[in-house]
């Protein structure tokens, strides 16, 4: 068999047999296929796509190219959630802990940010001393004893995605059905959790642009969890606006530090009230979602989800001070607020922009290797269907970049907002739910 052939296949529009899949993934693992040719069949399957056969196969094929985590030591059914990706999506900080004050178990592996999306391990990294690194018996301990972990995932663990993901990005073959459910659900089957519930986000800031491809995402991934026997079901959200309006690591901990004592923004609570009681039901701790969501609310409401997530973080070497008083978090050198201009209803706030935006301000990655910049970021003041009057504060930049760098960004962040004059209704978070 040869790489080109199979990348002339694909190309002209032609199905992979399970073979040929199989052949360009392990070749790609073990280094016997140059990154040229994975990337341009990641060009070709961005085009041609793939049937479900073939999406199947190559999850299957990424789960099984390195480590395969066994977490039946641990007692309970175990949850997992992933994101597709959003800006100012804080949701695991807050969604974590509150199932597991309700009694479900959560063995959560999360990512790093890349491009305009933020990752919850650099959101958890913000906090001093936390670490992410907890692997093998320590990640079964800790879920065992106090019913989460939040960890990184190993350098064993589906190796195919690691090089696969990183090629992507600098090749522009991230946005792709196919491409995405492989990556999303080789992780999530690897990590060998009971249940999963997919965050598939849609909207300017997602990779989902519209419902038609969410919903085709979603799907496709809920049937190929469900079929290798996990109880796998997706809520869409939408990321037409960034969620709650922290976006930045340490900004976003300190966001999700109120919204788990009580003060959540209504988009952040709605999408955590609503994924959580679909994970409650997966953890056989709920028997429907109302009584989940009952449950969730408690929790908030009594501060055991915020004493959840103090223990987490003493569990994994955070400081908890941070998290109890979180005026500790060291802020920008430069604070920059942004007023409106004229009198209005905020229509749309650019979700992409803002979270291209906070990277620029230092707050996420252009490459693998750069160091992020934990206090810069950006606050909203107003979220879309918001009525607002000349002069009103609209969002604070946070930066320790130099003015001439941060001057052009808060001119974009400015031109993100749209004002119109007439009556805008706000949009709900929630979507749909599959499964
Ligand atoms: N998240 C992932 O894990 N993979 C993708 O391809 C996109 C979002």
């Amino acid at each position: 068999m040869r790489m080109v052939d199979l990348i002339v296949k694909k190309r002209d529009g032609n199905e992979l047999s399970d073979e040929e899949i199989r052949f360009w993934i392990d070749g790609y693992v073990k280094g016997e296929i140059p990154d040229y040719q994975s990337s341009a069949m990641q060009m070709a399957i961005v085009f041609r796509g793939m049937n479900k056969r073939e999406v199947s196969t190559l999850t299957d094929c990424m789960e099984h190219s390195g480590e395969v985590l066994d977490l039946s030591s641990i007692k309970g059914w175990k949850v997992d959630k992933h994101s597709t990706g959003g800006v100012g999506d804080k949701t695991s900080l807050v969604l974590g802990p509150m199932v597991a004050a309700c009694g479900g178990v959560v063995a959560k592996l999360s990512g790093r940010g890349l491009g305009h999306t933020g990752g919850t391990l650099d959101k958890l990294e913000s906090i001093p001393g936390l670490s992410i690194a907890i692997e093998g018996q320590r990640f079964i301990d800790q879920v065992n004893s106090i019913g989460i972990a939040i960890a990184g995932q190993t350098k064993s663990l589906v190796p195919a995605d690691k090089k696969m993901y990183a090629l992507r990005d600098v090749t522009g073959t991230v946005e792709s059905i196919p491409l995405i459910a492989a990556s999303v659900m080789s992780k999530k089957l690897a990590s060998g959790s009971d249940g999963i519930l997919l965050d598939v986000t849609v909207g300017e800031g997602a990779f989902m642009k519209n419902m038609d491809d969410a919903r085709e995402l979603a799907t496709i991934m809920v049937e190929i969890g469900n079929r290798l026997g996990r109880d796998t079901r997706a809520v869409l959200s939408s990321m037409s606006e960034p969620l709650g309006f922290a976006v930045g690591n340490a900004l976003e901990v300190k966001e999700a530090i109120a919204s788990l004592q009580g003060h959540g923004p209504k988009d952040l609570m709605e999408l955590c009230y609503s994924a959580g009681s679909i994970m409650l039901v997966q953890a056989k701790q709920a028997k429907t979602y109302e009584e989940g969501r009952k449950m969730l609310k408690e929790v908030i409401g009594n501060g055991k989800a915020f004493e959840k997530f103090v223990q987490m973080v003493e569990k994994q070497g955070g400081d908890v001070e941070y998290i109890l008083h979180p005026e500790k978090f060291e802020v920008s050198k430069n604070v920059i607020e942004i007023f409106a201009e004229k009198d209005g209803y905020v229509q749309s706030i650019n979700a992409l922009e803002i979270g291209e935006s906070s990277m620029r301000l230092g707050g996420g990655r252009a490459t693998l290797d750069d160091v992020i910049d934990m206090s810069a970021g950006i606050v909203l003041s107003k979220k879309i269907g918001y009525k607002v009057k000349k002069g009103d504060k609209l969002a604070t930049v946070y930066t320790n970049k130099k003015e001439s760098e941060y001057k052009p960004v808060v001119e974009d962040i400015k031109r993100a907002f749209v004002i119109v004059d007439y009556f805008i209704e706000e949009e709900p978070v929630i979507k749909e739910v599959i499964g």
